[in-house]
């Protein structure tokens, strides 16, 4: 199986190019299949789980042509079926945004319940809620979801909390409901605002995406579409956050610098240096590291999805520091690895309470999850000696040429398959 094996304590310098944002691609590649006309998607990221929900897509029918790397022509006119349950399916979380557009197209979806990273529970009972307030009959059986309507009705829905996952798919299938839909209390991440700016471009009516209130007035058809996907905001928090982690200088390229604002910010008050343009953000760490707090929240709160990358640059930094995750509750099951690397962090509930060290030491580790994986990499970035990360595979499903990047910044990193591998890169570094 392929693990990192990183020689740390090389400060990261230099720029690095940031790709599409993998969860506006996701809802955006399963939202194809709501026209029978074209759809060519740009910026897309070549990642595990587009992949997987391009082969989910190309299972019921539709014609998926790789026209580049990070381009896709995608066309649905010939699906047949609205069955969901193909093996790589059902190791993404966001398989249930086919839910949402079959059911908005179709009227009829069944879909394999969501995997995806194991970071708390994970209801979609917003997502079910939102269906069957439109008019949908939803079952939950046999390990699928199985909703169906013989018709679509526009509705006013309240979430209970400000769920991406369930604004996105309530939105998908709402767009195609009869009359007025009102979405209170909905997610406002840039991805929401890109996903309802892609489904405008095929033709939906869909106002206030970014706000608390989301208004779409159904139609009954989508039309082609030719759309770039927005800059991903984590894999350039990612990368940020390894500049501040190992004392570097790194240009994140082609983002956004509005959407990494809560990260810029906290990057300041940690004493690194931020120098931002209209699509660069510069990040100079010269020192080590000040302590401070973070609460995770909903955009433009600080994301959870930056959660474990923060909580590694402060277990490098002066005093204590306190870190609540507030969206997910399991979300810290990689400090027992950061700890065999010297970390003095102590856990309480949805709390971190962090205690400085002056530097990590190289350990073996495994990464529990997406993100939680990235950060251990930071560390092992940032930690004298070898490191060996394993279960990589959750890393690679958000992060394209993650070790690639890397290693342009100087970073001494290498994916290894054998041991021998393993040996030949330490005696290169040794
Ligand atoms: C998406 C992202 C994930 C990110 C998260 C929060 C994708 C594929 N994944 O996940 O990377 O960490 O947003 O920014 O885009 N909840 C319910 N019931 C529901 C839906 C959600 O109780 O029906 C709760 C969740 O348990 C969680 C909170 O709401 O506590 C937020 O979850 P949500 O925003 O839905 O996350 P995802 O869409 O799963």
């Amino acid at each position: 199986m392929n693990k990192y094996v990183i020689q740390g304590g090389i400060p990261l310098v230099g720029e690095v190019e940031i790709g599409g944002a993998k969860n506006a691609a996701l809802p955006i590649l399963a939202a194809s299949i709501m026209t029978d006309d074209t759809v060519y998607i740009d910026n897309m990221p070549d990642e595990s789980d587009t992949n997987a929900m391009l082969q989910a897509i190309e299972s019921i029918g539709a014609i998926v042509e790789r026209t580049g790397r990070h381009s896709v022509k995608i066309n649905a006119s010939q699906v047949k079926d609205v069955t969901i349950d193909n093996d790589c399916i059902k190791k993404i979380r966001a398989s249930y945004y086919l839910i949402g557009a079959l059911l908005g197209k179709y009227k009829r979806a069944r879909v394999v319940l969501p995997g995806g990273c194991n970071i708390g529970l994970r209801p979609i009972d917003q997502h079910i809620k939102g269906f069957t307030a439109l008019g949908a009959e939803v079952n939950i059986e046999y390990g699928n979801i199985d909703a169906k309507a013989d018709k679509l009705v526009g509705n006013h829905i309240y979430l209970d909390m400000p769920s991406v996952g369930a604004t996105i798919n309530i939105m998908m299938t709402a767009a195609m409901a009869e009359g007025k839909t009102i979405i209170e209390n909905v997610a406002k991440e840039p991805h929401v605002v890109d996903f309802a700016n892609f489904l405008n471009s095929m033709g939906a009516n869909i106002k206030g995406a970014g706000t608390d209130v989301i208004r779409i007035k159904g139609v009954d058809k989508f039309h082609g579409t030719e759309y770039t996907i927005i800059p991903d905001q984590i894999e350039a928090g990612t990368f940020m956050m390894a500049a501040a982690a190992t004392k570097g200088d790194i240009t994140v390229k082609n983002v956004i610098p509005k959407h990494l604002e809560s990260i810029s910010a906290k990057l300041v008050e940690m004493g690194c240096q931020i120098q931002e343009s209209d699509d660069e953000v510069r990040v100079v760490a010269t020192k080590r590291l000040s302590h401070t707090h973070i609460k995770t929240l909903p955009y433009p709160g600080y994301p959870t999805d930056m959660q474990p990358q923060i909580t590694v640059a402060l277990g490098l930094a002066t005093g204590i520091s306190i870190v609540t995750e507030s969206v997910f509750e399991n979300r810290f099951k990689y400090v027992d690895e950061l700890t065999k690397m010297g970390a003095s962090i102590k856990v309480e509930g949805s709390t971190a309470i962090i205690e400085g060290v002056e530097k990590y030491t190289g350990a073996s580790i495994s990464a529990p999850d997406l993100r939680a994986g990235a950060a251990l990499v930071i560390a092992g970035l940032s930690a004298e000696g070898f490191t060996t990360v394993e279960d990589i595979q959750y890393i690679e499903r958000g992060y394209e040429d993650f070790e690639m990047k890397l290693k342009d910044l100087g970073a001494h990193i290498e994916k290894v398959d054998t041991d021998r591998e393993l040996q030949k890169f330490k005696l290169k570094y040794a």
